[in-house]
């Protein structure tokens, strides 16, 4: 892992971040798309892309995990023009908070409004299913809770508020649009909270027991920094997990999760996932 050498950021960092972008694509994307663990193949569905390696952004993160390709991806699909991230960095990798959601104020600055953020994570709700898509509704954000909120340091009243709210981070209107989407193509849809953890153990029985008493119905490593920032620089956010896993809740199970089945189901979630995201897209004005 090369560690860019910033982790606090200033107006004139995203902006430079933003004008090297620019300058390599013609197309001015309105729609922003995070790819978690194995769902890299959906932005090979773009058309007349362009890719950008993250190494080449200044102070863009870049990724070493397996699973995880790092560009940009630029181009259209179902009637609008998206910037995929193909790839994402996460804190377990040593990344700070603003380093993680560097990307996304880059984004906005490219003219972005909407964010769609997707990822694996495992099933805490006992209805869930390795295979299942889930519609993020709210989120814990135990990191953050914990004082490691990306928006911690100075504010850029560029972007938002010193204290913005966090009280309907996940778009009423969009979530609308994926059950509508889901339903047309005959996909079920769960729905729940999504609990962001640092990682990159996986849960003990006890965690997991824990975040099911206090209401998470899917664990993951990631989106919600990503989320908090979208929300303050004032873009739409859905968040889409993939459930890659169901969590063991009980000691002596003989099971474990590995990187390997979160990649493996992850893989054979893209083609259902590629078909709800077109037509939710189809569906944003
Ligand atoms: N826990 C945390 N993160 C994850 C999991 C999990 O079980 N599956 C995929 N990402």
């Amino acid at each position: 892992m090369t560690t860019p050498q910033k982790d606090v950021f200033t107006y004139a960092d995203y902006q430079a971040a933003a004008d090297f972008i620019r300058g390599k694509t013609e197309h001015q994307p309105e729609i922003g798309l995070i790819l978690g663990s194995g769902l890299s193949p959906l932005a090979d569905e773009l058309e007349a892309a362009d890719a950008i390696p993250y190494q080449e952004i200044p102070n863009f993160p870049h990724s070493g995990v397996v699973g995880h390709a790092g560009r940009l991806v630029i181009g259209r699909l179902a009637g609008h023009t998206l910037i995929t991230m193909q790839g994402r960095s996460h804190f377990y990798e040593g990344y700070s908070q603003q380093q993680i959601t560097f990307p996304v104020r880059v984004m906005q600055l490219l003219g972005v409004k909407t964010l769609i953020v997707t990822n694996a994570a495992g099933g805490i709700n006992t209805g869930f299913r390795a295979g299942d898509l889930m519609l993020i509704v709210d989120h814990l954000n135990f990191v953050g809770i914990s004082g490691s909120n990306p928006l911690r340091g100075p504010n850029l009243a560029e972007f938002g508020d010193r204290f913005p709210s966090m009280a309907q981070p996940y778009s009423l209107t969009l979530g609308g649009l994926a059950r509508q989407a889901a339903h047309e193509v005959g996909l079920t849809l769960q729905e729940g909270v999504y609990a962001y953890v640092a990682g990159p153990s996986f849960e003990t029985p006890a965690e997991i027991r824990f975040l099911s008493a206090i209401g998470a119905d899917a664990v993951g490593m990631s989106t919600v920094p990503e989320v908090i920032v979208a929300n303050h620089c004032g873009l739409e956010v859905m968040g889409l997990s993939t459930i890659t896993n169901v969590t063991i809740r009980e000691l002596q199970s003989g099971l474990e999760t590995s990187h390997e089945e979160v990649l493996e189901t992850g893989k054979k979630i893209v083609p259902q996932l590629i078909q709800l995201l077109k037509e939710i897209l189809k569906k944003i004005e």
